[in-house]
């Protein structure tokens, strides 16, 4: 017997036996399986076809976001609004979402009344959902550039 699983066994074995019935049946249930996932991707394919087309599910997509590379002809306050404000308060930003619950104009640079001072108070203090934004990552200085330029609004730069 050179084949050391069936040492002292010949083919007809009752544990060849066995295992040929278990493979049978392993074979069978492969082709049940195979059945019921072909109908399920039948059914799939036919629930597909009936709703709209997969290509307009899900929500529109968003607007690019606004990048100092995409506006840069932007300096000065601008410029620093559209590196530290803008990713939120851009076009389909979340502080844009969120001010569009509560006003009629969610772009900060479209506002007509905003007072500098608010501007300020509203960024080192945090205002609602928005969170306070510290001096080590928003200066001073750079905060009142940004503020006048918001207060000297509306401007166009955001469209
Ligand atoms: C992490 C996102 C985020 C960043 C960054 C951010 N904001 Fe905001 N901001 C918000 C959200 C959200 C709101 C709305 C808060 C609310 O109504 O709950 C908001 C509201 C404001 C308001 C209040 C407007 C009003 O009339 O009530 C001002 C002013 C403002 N932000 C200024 C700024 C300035 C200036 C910067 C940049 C220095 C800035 N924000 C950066 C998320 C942000």
């Amino acid at each position: 017997m050179s084949n050391p699983r069936h040492s002292g066994l010949g083919p007809e074995s009752p544990s060849t036996r066995a295992s040929g019935n278990r493979s049978r049946i392993k074979s069978g249930m492969t082709i049940v399986a195979g059945l019921l996932l072909a109908g399920c991707a039948a059914v799939a394919t036919a629930q597909q076809s009936e709703s709209a087309p997969p290509a307009q599910a899900g929500p529109p997509p968003a607007p690019p976001p606004q990048t100092l590379s995409t506006r840069p002809d932007a300096s000065g306050g601008e410029a620093l609004y559209v590196a530290k404000c803008a990713m939120c308060h851009g076009p389909g930003g979340m502080g844009t979402g969120l001010l569009a619950r509560r006003m009629d104009t969610p772009l900060l640079e479209e506002r007509d009344n905003l007072a500098a001072p608010f501007v300020v108070i509203a960024a080192r203090n945090g205002i609602g959902n928005m969170p306070a934004i510290p001096r080590g990552e928003v200066s001073d200085e750079d905060l009142q550039a940004i503020a006048e330029y918001l207060a000297a609004g509306p401007h166009g730069g955001a469209e």
